[in-house]
């Protein structure tokens, strides 16, 4: 098994698919490595390939708006994405580029152990909970696998895009805040 800065160091020199040629930084997840909670998300956008860090743009800013609205504060828990590396113009990731990025995934949760994970849109729904998930539908719903409880919510850029959905996405962060009550945490 890696360490947290073995996988970053991987990550950073990876040329597992062609986003490697396109891309600024690669962005690896950031946060709490002891948290309990953990958010994924779909890919790096514009913003984060510069910075290198995820949600640092405008979804960031939502992001931030969410979690404030529950008190919960982003150094305590930790938020990634599916694939560490910026698809150009933002499009949806591959499925071949999401294949290559799984096993950084993989390794954050199995060091990291999360109670509970959030994904945040469509890409990172199916890929995590089942590959026929209709946010729409769903969102804000749990299903537990091996002790970990999972949902998922309206990505922030969606939530942009369509601020009436902002409701919506507020009330599923006060389920994840009444899930961690629940969990004693
Ligand atoms: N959108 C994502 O899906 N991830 C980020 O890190 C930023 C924007």
């Amino acid at each position: 098994m890696y360490t947290w800065e073995e996988i970053e160091e991987h990550v950073n020199s990876c040329a597992a698919c062609p986003l490697c040629r396109t891309r600024k930084h690669p962005v690896m997840g950031r946060g709490d490595h002891k948290g309990k909670l953990m958010l994924v998300a779909e890919a790096p956008g514009g913003q984060e390939d510069l910075a290198g860090l995820p949600f640092v743009g405008p979804a960031g800013k939502v992001l931030d708006e969410l979690l404030a609205s529950v008190e919960i504060r982003r150094e305590d828990i930790y938020i990634t994405n599916i694939l560490k590396c910026h698809p150009p113009g933002n499009r949806d990731p591959l499925e071949q580029e999401k294949e290559a990025c799984m096993p950084y995934l993989k390794y954050e949760t199995y060091l990291m152990k999360p109670r509970i994970i959030v994904c945040l849109g469509r890409v990172a729904a199916q890929r995590l909970i089942d590959p026929g998930y209709r946010i729409t539908r769903q969102h804000g719903t749990w299903v537990e696998r091996k002790g970990c409880f999972m949902t998922a919510t309206y990505h922030p850029s969606a939530l942009l895009r369509d601020p009436s959905k902002m409701e919506d996405g507020k009330r599923d962060f006060q389920r994840i805040r009444e899930k961690l009550r629940e969990l004693g945490l």
